[in-house]
């Protein structure tokens, strides 16, 4: 037998696939320890030290349930083979029984035996229908789910609760005892449908000479007489493993029920606790104390192995598609090759060992790693763990080499995996040093419109301007004549992320996923949004269902007044071809609950004012009183008489074209405010958030958002040059042509009162004209029937209420909220007028996306049911 002790050190790793590091998919941040784990089809449980359990869905990392299930730590978590029972045991010391679905508690069960201690273990077999738990006093005892006999009808004068406690029970000299602690979070553990108390006989004290600290209920393996049983294996402090035969009737002559009967014992009792047991066919693996994990043959009972595997103890093993994982309390985790026991020849070590070696090693916490466990989910192999520093981390890991044929459809998770990509190019437009990456980030979309099946083409731009990708997917509907074609319009340029550095949590571009939400610069705007509607149409030629053709184009100058683009599709205006309807997906909803829709959007006029000298900087000490006009006087001055009191633009009739308030406008406002209102009520005041709403959406406004000036800004320079950049929102019913021609005009008029030697100039930026959708067209119709669909099932995920009170109190699906944005976009009115075609907007984001600001994000959920919509409008327009 191989005593020698291996080290899983990198020097030790021979030829390891760069591949084979899992990839961190998403962190969900908890509050106290996770000490227990376990994955269902669709959910993650995890046990804390708080005596919680906490559920997160598999599909869009929300958590979907949090509850107070015992009074202390939870200590393992087990689900029934088929994931109907979900088993919590913990150091009250007591084993609850919960519905996985709706965390209702089923059972409770307690021993009536003194000085239990923490109860380490907790398995379950449907084949007995019995719970077996192994707890700090050596003992592994057990009951019936269903046995009337241990039913507790009434109190209970035996549970632990109400037994006397050796210190807060017994009574001082004057006959007082110490008050109990009390903790309201104990009121917050559910009602038990049934309480059950072990027969003090299904009691197996000393099942190991030490803590049991695991469990394992597997079918019976080749070494014993029935393959199909369940037996239980257990581990213990003293460093044994025990496997224990079911089911046995009556009681024996010891007085002892012979429900558990010992049947193998592998290891010696030499103190190196067993943490944690993972079992592949007749192998079974032990995680020990100081990092070592043995190799068990259960056919031979033979030890076939012992390695070094991290520098910490072993506090969980899994096993997972041919691989063993394991977790070392000093924050790493690793990856081992398996033996395949089919290949496997007994008394062969040779073969064993070349398989059973480390693969990689990484640090996966800052602090103790307490439970893992695999799942598969969407065809991704994911492995979880969970660690004393609170969080729990969702490792992808590399699919096996498949053929050809085995191809894994396109699924959510390469969505996500596009995104990612596509958030890893530095696409910012308006920096000319990131020109080469927006030309990649170009190159990228390409080939993955291409990948899935569109016809791509990249529109060149003047002036050397980012291309704009414009791809085309085919509907299938005959004749040609008959389709509808369907514009998908978005960006794939961002704001920079740089300015603000430090601010961000994490690398701006770099997707990184935490309690269900993509971190990253463009997730939202407007990467997502656009890899959501690229994914929607995938769905639909899967299905074979499109009918309709899609056009995207997806420009690359948005975030700078979308150069160029005007240009570009006039040019292409042929190739591109009629179109019938607009479809967009770059703005938020008005807070972070209710689906909206988005009907408008303000323009925008970016200009620079600039006053010249024809002196050059002058020392103002020296020179000061011969420049009689300084350019930033004047420039301050000019500045200064563009707005009055109260933010009011001084340009003449410059509020002349904005529309007046409909009565339909406002019993509008009068609806959203209701809305927000029965929603969370925050404490503002309906007539400061109506306020805010109309001057967001419906009124223009004018913002100086800076001065340069040539000259030093400390010392004792005369500037030569002084300028400020300045940008007016407008509004439905203003022209952007006519606010620059009045703009210069005053400026012009102004600057000559000033009687200045300078020059004055006025350069135009950016512009973009308003917008205002028709709420009533076939598009918005569309899309409204979709976010009901899409939504109303989940409608107020994550606050914990029904779709009634969410509703404020109007319990039929909810209709998104119509909305209106203060921001702009310079294209949408362009493409309307241009393809003589009606544009519609759905806001993917939530309200606190923050788009251009630090640590931008996008709710996965957001993600996943703007697919759908997208996948349903898409389909049926
Ligand atoms: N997604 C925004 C538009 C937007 C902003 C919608 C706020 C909803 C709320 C877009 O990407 C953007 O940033 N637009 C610029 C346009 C400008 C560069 C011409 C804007 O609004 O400032
Ligand atoms: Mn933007």
């Amino acid at each position: 037998m191989p005593s020698a002790t291996d080290h899983c050190t990198p020097s030790a790793i021979i030829e390891v696939p760069p591949h084979t590091t899992p990839e961190l998919n998403h962190v969900l941040k908890h509050d106290s320890s996770i000490l227990a784990l376990i994955v269902s089809k669709d959910s993650i449980y995890a046990g804390t030290q708080d005596g919680e359990i906490v559920v997160w869905s598999l599909d869009t990392f929300q958590q979907t349930n949090r509850i107070q299930a015992h009074k202390r730590s939870v200590m393992c978590l087990f689900l029934s083979e088929d994931a109907s029972l979900l088993f919590s045991s913990a150091s009250d010391p007591i084993v609850n029984v919960w519905c996985p679905r709706t965390m209702s508690r089923l059972c409770e069960i307690y021993s009536t035996q003194d000085s239990f201690g923490d109860i380490f273990s907790v398995a379950y077999s449907a084949q007995h229908d019995t719970v077996y738990y192994g707890a700090q006093n050596t003992s592994i005892q057990w009951v019936g789910l269903r046995d009337p006999a241990r039913r507790v009808q009434h109190d209970c004068p035996d549970h632990p609760d109400r037994r006397n406690h050796r210190f807060f029970d017994s009574r001082a000299a004057g006959g007082t005892s110490t008050p109990r602690p009390t903790d309201e979070r104990y009121d917050r553990i559910p009602q038990s449908h049934m309480v059950l108390e072990t027969d003090r006989r299904a009691y197996k004290l000393f099942a190991h000479f030490g803590y049991v600290y695991c469990m394992l209920m597997t079918k019976g393996a080749t070494a014993f007489a029935d393959s199909e049983e369940d037996v239980l294996i257990s581990g213990g402090g003293e460093g044994a493993i025990k496997v224990w035969k079911l089911g046995g009737q009556g009681v024996g002559p010891d007085g002892i029920d012979k429900g558990l009967e010992q049947i193998m014992k592998l290891g010696e009792d030499d103190l190196e606790s067993v943490m944690s047991l993972a079992i592949d066919g007749s192998f079974l693996y032990s995680g020990k104390l100081r990092g070592v994990v043995e190799l068990w043959d259960l056919d031979t009972k033979q030890r076939l192995r012992v390695i070094k595997d991290h520098k910490g103890d072993i506090m969980s093993l899994s096993m997972g598609w041919g691989y063993l994982w394991s977790t070392g309390s000093n924050g790493t985790s690793s990856k081992h090759s398996t033996v395949h026991y089919e290949n496997y020849q007994p008394n062969s070590y040779q073969n064993v060992s070349q398989k059973y070696q480390c693969l990689t090693q990484w640090r996966a916490h800052d602090g103790k790693i307490l439970a893992s466990a695999v799942a598969e989910h969407q065809g991704n192999l994911l492995y979880i763990t969970g660690a004393n520093d609170n969080n729990l981390a969702v490792w992808v890991v590399e699919n096996p080499p498949q053929t050809e044929q085995e191809k894994p459809e396109e699924n959510e998770d390469m969505m996500i995996s596009s995104l990612r990509e596509f958030v890893s190019y530095k696409t910012i437009s308006s920096k000319p040093e990131f020109a080469e990456d927006c030309r990649r980030g170009a190159t990228f979309l390409r080939t993955l419109f291409r990948k899935l099946g569109g016809d791509v083409e990249m529109l060149s731009t003047d002036n050397n301007r980012h291309p704009v990708v414009f791809a085309k997917f085919n509907g299938k509907l005959e004749p040609k004549e008959n389709r509808k074609r369907i514009l998908f319009y978005g960006h794939y340029d961002v704001v920079p992320a740089g300015a603000t550095e430090g601010k961000w949590n994490t690398d701006p571009f770099q997707l990184k996923g935490t309690n269900g939400y993509l971190y990253g610069r463009g997730v939202s705007d407007n990467k997502g949004p656009v890899v959501a509607a690229l994914y929607a149409v995938t769905d639909l030629m899967q299905a074979k269902s499109l009918d309709s053709d899609i056009i995207f184009l997806i420009e690359g100058e948005e975030e700078s007044g979308s150069r160029g683009f005007q240009e570009t599709i006039r040019r292409n205006k042929e190739r591109i071809g009629h179109i019938d309807y607009i479809l967009l997906a770059n703005s938020y909803w008005l807070n972070d609950e209710i689906p909206c829709l988005t009907y408008g959007l303000r323009g925008v006029l970016h200009a620079t004012v600039c006053v010249q000298s024809k002196s050059p900087d002058l020392h103002s000490g020296v020179d000061g009183s011969c420049m009689v006009n300084e350019p930033v006087t004047d420039l301050t001055m000019l500045i200064s008489k563009l707005k009055g009191p109260r933010n009011r633009i001084l340009l003449p009739g410059f509020y002349d074209g904005v529309l007046p308030l409909t009565p339909e406008e406002d019993s509008r406002y009068n609806d959203i405010i209701a809305v927000l209102m029965a929603q969370n009520s925050q404490g503002i005041p309906t007539s400061s958030l109506r306020g805010s709403l109309m001057a967001r959406w419906r009124e223009p406004n004018l913002t100086i958002h800076g001065f340069k000036t040539s000259g030093a800004e400390e010392g004792s320079l005369v500037s030569s040059h002084a300028s400020a950049h300045i940008s007016f929102r407008l509004v439905p019913g203003q022209e952007v042509g006519d606010v620059i021609n009045s703009l210069t005009t005053y400026l012009d008029e102004k600057f000559a009162e000033l009687e200045s030697d300078n020059t004055l100039t006025v350069k135009i930026n950016n512009q973009a004209e308003p917008w205002l959708g028709d709420t009533d067209n076939h598009v918005f119709r569309t899309l409204e029937e979709a976010i009901i669909k899409a939504w109303a099932p989940l409608f107020d995920v994550g606050t914990g209420r029904d779709t009634e009170t969410a509703n404020g109190n109007d319990a039929k699906p909810r209709k998104p909220l119509y909305i209106r944005e203060g921001g702009s976009i310079p294209a949408i009115r362009f493409l309307e007028k241009e393809f003589d075609a009606p544009a519609a907007h759905l806001p993917c984001g939530q309200a606190s996306d923050s788009a251009h600001l630090d640590n931008e994000r996008l709710r996965v959920i957001n993600l996943l049911k703007s697919r759908e919509i997208f996948g349903f409008v898409f389909g049926k327009l």
